[in-house]
């Protein structure tokens, strides 16, 4: 069996929401008033196996980034285990801590707020590959020049500064950054998200490119399942913090079986009518501060009975690779209601 690049087990992590001033002063006169804890990540196992793309799905909130944090290594979950080819990250020496460490890179939607406005591109793609050793400060021009070119960037904007280039470049600039520390996981967060529909083509093709020629692995987080269907090998469906679902990407969208799944696919808008944002499954999404008892979709979800509102649902598998998280798996006669799928993109 192949081990996988990177793992979490059972990882969870918790957010303390101090008082605000109205809270404090309740507290001070006698009330009742507890400091909320919000679960962004809720007893997650996801595991991506070397050369593997895996699509992270859900809406706002639902903690993809919190756990994409996690599996590149720059947050501490508050339970579970992480393992990097294999180890448990806990017991790594510094050495390996640090090579697991920059061997993961993030990429993310907003490349602006990402890189330094007063650095140049040369300071801004060659600064960590210096200061890792990964290159000699005498090398670091020619490097940067091959990683631009690389990735469709003019080398002779070296010395220019983020704010002359365009959103695309933006994002291009960022995966040179990636690149430069030569890394081997790469958690896209929503790293297309906020790009012109034609734009997000090209540095969709751009990922794939560098997969082949790397032999990348990436962690493709998104809340746009037109996206994730062009690119990965498997599909996980986060909500409130858990996964419901995970599948091979064919058996996926040929057969979703999570409700929550079939909801957000009968929203996928086609191609040409792609929004950048759009909020797809009917109802509020409920407060992560209060999630709802049992299976945390129930409140809105079409197939809901008794049992949902009690009994949390868990993980089973109901093809080889394909896992889903709901009641309907187990109860003789009932099964989701489908949507017509294949039609909508
Ligand atoms: N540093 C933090 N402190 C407190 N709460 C946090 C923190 N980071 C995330 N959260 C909360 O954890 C939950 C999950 O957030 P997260 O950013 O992981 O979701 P997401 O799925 O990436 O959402 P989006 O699609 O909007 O980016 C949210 O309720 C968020 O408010
Ligand atoms: S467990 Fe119940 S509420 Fe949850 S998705 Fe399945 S049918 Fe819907
Ligand atoms: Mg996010």
């Amino acid at each position: 069996m192949t081990t996988p690049l990177v793992e979490a087990s059972a990882i969870s992590r918790r957010f303390s929401r101090g008082l605000d001033y109205a809270e404090r002063l309740a507290r001070m006169m006698g009330a009742n008033v507890e400091e909320r804890v919000v679960h962004a990540v809720d007893g997650v196992s996801l595991a991506v196996n070397p050369g593997e793309v895996v699509g992270l799905v859900g809406e706002s909130g639902c903690g993809k980034s919190t756990l994409g944090r996690i599996m590149a290594g720059i947050l501490p979950p508050s339970d579970g285990v992480m393992r990097w080819q294999g180890r448990d990250v806990s017991t790594q020496g510094r050495s390996e801590a640090k090579a697991a460490r920059l061997a993961s890179q993030m990429i993310f939607q907003d490349p602006m707020s990402s890189l330094n406005p007063r650095k140049t591109i040369m300071d801004i793609i060659g600064e960590a590959p210096v200061a890792h050793g990964l290159v000699r400060r005498n090398e670091a021009a020619d490097m940067v020049t091959a990683l631009m070119q690389r990735v469709g960037l003019d080398p002779s904007y070296l010395k220019r500064y983020p704010h002359q280039f365009s959103g695309g470049q933006r994002q291009r600039i960022g995966i040179a950054r990636a690149l430069a520390v030569k890394p081997r996981f790469i958690i896209c967060d929503e790293s297309v998200s906020a790009l012109d529909v034609s734009i997000q083509a090209q540095i969709l093709n751009l990922f794939m490119e560098l997969k082949q020629e790397l032999g990348l692995t990436y962690l493709f987080i998104s809340h746009d399942l037109g996206v994730v269907k062009h690119i990965s090998d498997r599909v996980a469906i986060m909500y409130l913090g858990r996964i419901v679902e995970s599948a091979p990407a064919d058996a996926f969208f040929a057969a979703p079986n999570h409700p929550y799944t079939i909801a957000l696919l009968s929203e996928v808008p086609t191609i040409k009518q792609r929004r950048r944002q759009f909020n797809p499954v009917k109802g509020e999404i409920p407060s992560p501060l209060h999630p709802p008892s049992g299976c945390h979709f129930h409140p809105r979800c079409p197939n809901a009975f008794d049992r949902c509102r009690i009994e949390r649902p868990v993980l089973r598998e109901i093809a080889p690779g394909h896992i889903s998280a709901c009641h309907l798996n187990d109860t003789p006669g009932k099964t989701p209601a489908t949507a017509a799928l294949s039609a909508t993109y």
